[in-house]
């Protein structure tokens, strides 16, 4: 009995530990996956690219940083599926989008890259979704 009831702990303990999906600060003792210190950079220039796009300012250098999204390790090699590239391929053209939109079509382009953002995570990992959702400009 004892011995199930450590096993138990054990077993939550782990998964809590790897699964960083619905936290913002990581307790992982390996350090931050590679996907979420990138996901952290995409998140703040998201939030940036906001401010510009009210203001009508185009975004400026192209984030190849960004591009890495299909390599990046996770906390959880789970959630590598093949559903996640297709998803991945889908935010990088949004994000080639939006760059190459011209100023009428900044708002509409930047909240569709904001979209594909929410796609993965309604599937992929819904903890951030409170905090990207409030990246869409409202029309
Ligand atoms: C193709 C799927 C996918 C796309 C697209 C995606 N994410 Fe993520 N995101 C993930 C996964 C999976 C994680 C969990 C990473 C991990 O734990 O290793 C994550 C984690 C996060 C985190 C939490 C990072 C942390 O500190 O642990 C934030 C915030 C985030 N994403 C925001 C965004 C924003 C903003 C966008 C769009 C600009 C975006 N994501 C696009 C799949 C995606």
């Amino acid at each position: 009995m004892r011995n199930k009831v450590v096993l138990l702990v054990f077993f939550v303990a782990v998964v809590f530990v790897f699964s960083n999906c619905d936290r913002n600060k990581s307790l992982n003792p390996n350090g931050d996956s590679e996907l979420a210190v990138l996901m952290r950079a995409m998140a703040d220039s998201t939030d940036a690219w906001k401010q510009m796009t009210l203001q009508n300012k185009m975004p400026q250098k192209f984030p190849d940083a960004f591009l890495k999204i299909h390599t990046a390790t996770a906390s959880d090699s789970m959630m590598k599926t093949p559903e996640f590239d297709a998803l991945a391929t889908s935010y990088v053209e949004g994000l080639n989008l939006f760059y190459q939109s011209s100023p009428s079509e900044l708002k509409t382009n930047y909240n569709s890259l904001v979209q594909r953002c929410i796609n993965c995570h309604n599937s992929h990992c819904p903890g951030p979704l409170k905090r990207i959702k409030k990246m869409v400009i409202e029309e």
